[in-house]
Formats: structure tokens, sequence, C-alpha cells
């Protein structure tokens, strides 16, 4: 009997977190850290060996019930994207897990790989946009509700759309500093939808962080790295303002400023992870440890999901 092994990116956020889950636009690429889910059939579902256990994996339920109801299944998860980093972690199991469903079940593409996967962020998280889900399926870069993006696919949610674009990335260096500090998605977005809802000001923020982002789309496109820095640690900014960003993520930001174009958190923050654009790589990862934070540099210009099928010997 087959297996199926898919593998997906992790990803950071260059501009647009939080305010994409409005419809606003947001940009984001692919990084060389990936989740891989293994899967073959089986007369009961086991994970990792174990007996799955529902409650204790929310976006894997999720997933086996829409598409692989009432069956047995044996997967195995396997992941260096560490868990409430802010490098799309969930997003990229929710995908590679589809993936490898979708080559079980004889289905087919991105798009629809990438709508299953925003089903389920969505469906577990309460809120969320296809951003996270789109990068993982695509890899590369990706531009939400952007015009100058090659349209890949459009995802709806109540009255919200999302046209999901690529985009060519020039070279770059980013360096992510980790700040060990857990932070799921799904409760800071709800704390950003009370504040929004509740007020003007914070409305005006997202519309700022809008305007932001398709400067900095310009910026790539001129591949203006300076201004580019200074758009993301404007963004940064915007997002503290916010109230997500942290101690730890605003001390390695402010370490980083000093090697870097610009950095700023990525992801949901509250914790989790920051970036900051540079060609001094080695400086900036030794600022960030010197704050207590873990860096790494990480590749952009990765591929998006993968499925290979493997013989059972
Ligand atoms: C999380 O990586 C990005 C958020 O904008 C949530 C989402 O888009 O679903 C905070």
């Amino acid at each position: 009997m087959d297996n199926i092994v898919a593998s997906a990116p992790g990803k950071v956020i260059l501009f647009g977190e939080h305010a994409v889950v409005y419809g606003k636009p947001a940009l984001a690429l692919a990084i060389d850290r990936r989740f891989r889910c293994q899967v073959s059939h089986s007369e009961e579902i086991y994970l990792d060996g174990k007996i799955f256990e529902p409650n204790k994996h929310p976006y894997t339920y999720f997933i086996l019930s829409r598409y692989w109801p009432q069956r047995g299944l044996d997967i195995e998860l396997d992941s260096d994207i560490p868990s409430g980093s802010g490098l799309g972690s969930s997003a990229a199991l929710c995908v590679s897990l589809n993936a490898a469903l979708m080559a079980l079940r004889g289905e087919e593409g991105e798009g629809l790989c990438a709508k299953r996967s925003f089903d389920a962020e969505l469906g577990v998280q309460g809120s969320a946009s296809p951003l996270d889900t789109s990068v993982s399926t695509h890899g590369h870069g990706i531009s939400i509700n952007l015009p100058n993006g090659r349209h890949l696919w459009d995802i709806q949610h109540e009255d919200r759309r999302w046209s999901v674009g690529h985009i060519d990335v020039p070279e770059m260096t980013l360096v992510v500093g980790y700040t060990g500090v857990h932070a799921p998605t799904g409760p800071l977005v709800a704390k950003v939808r009370r504040y929004y809802d509740h007020s003007a000001f914070a409305r005006e923020i997202i519309d700022e962080i809008e305007s932001v982002t398709i400067e900095g789309e310009a910026a790539i496109r001129a591949q203006d790295m300076v201004r580019l820095g200074s758009l993301m640690t404007q963004n940064h900014k915007l997002l503290s303002i916010l109230g997500v960003s942290g101690r730890e993520l605003d001390r390695l930001v402010d370490a980083s400023l000093m090697y870097s174009y610009g950095a700023k958190l990525t992801g949901a923050g509250g914790g989790g992870s920051m970036i900051a654009l540079t060609d001094r790589p080695d400086d900036v990862c030794e600022a960030i440890k010197l704050h207590g934070g873990t860096p790494f540099v990480v590749h952009t210009e990765q591929p998006g999901v993968t499925v290979q099928k493997k013989k059972r010997l």
C-alpha cells in the first residue's frame, strides 16, 4: 500500500498581518522551515503511533472530520517550525495534511488545498485570513488584495474577499528572532477584533497598515531595501499601537535595528517571532542572542506544498 508524504513551508509576513483579517492587503514569503505529514491507510486513526485524541489536535480533527470521515488513517507529523512562533506552523500542518488527503482521494489543485486549509484555520480559530495557508500552499511570495501580483485564486468568507496573487521577490536576507514565548494566533486575532469593533482609532490604525503595505509592495518592486526596511519598522509600530507586540518582541526589534534596514514582528505577535531585513546577518544574530532571542537566517523563494507517493516495502 502507498504512503503519501506531503511537505509545506512556514512563512514570514512582510506586511499586513491582522489588517488582512479585515480584507486589507498583505505580503508574505515562504521560508525554508517545513512541516511534513505522512499518511497511509489503517483500521483506526493513529497520530505519531498513538490512538488519535481529537481534543488535543483541533486542526487535524477538523480536517479529518470533513475529508476523511469514519475511516482509519495512520498519520505521522514532523516539523521544524516551532508551534506558536508566528512562523505559520498551524497553516503548514493544515496544508500538508490536506494535500496528503487530497492525494489519497485522487484530488488535485493548489487553490482547493489553500481553500480547505483556510477553512480549517477559520473553523478552529474563529477568525482568520487565507494569508498563511495560501503562502504555505503556493510557496515563493504571495500578495493579498494588491493589484500587481499574478492572480492565483480568490477566497471569500461572509462579506470579506481575498484575492491571492504570486509576487516576484528580490533576493533579500532576513533574520528571524524567536522570542521563545509561545503565542497562539486565535486569542490575538480575537483581541484585535474586539478593539476593531469598538474603536474608530483601531480602524484608523488598520487603514494605516493598509497604506504601509501598498507602499511596501512598491518598494519590493523597485528593489529599494532602504524604503522597504523603513516601512517594515513603521508596520511594527502600528502593530504595537494595536496592542499585539510585547516586551520581548520590542526588545529584539530594537536590538536588530542598529544593523538592519528595518525590523518588525511577524505573524500574530504577543510573543512568537520578529524579522529583520539586513545585509549584516551575523551582527543581527548576535544582537538577538544578546537580548534573549533565538536567531536564525531564513532563505526565501521556497517551493510551496509538495506531495510524494512512496511504495511501502
Ligand atoms: C497570523 O500569521 C496572521 C494574522 O493576520 C491572522 C490571519 O491572517 O489569519 C494575525
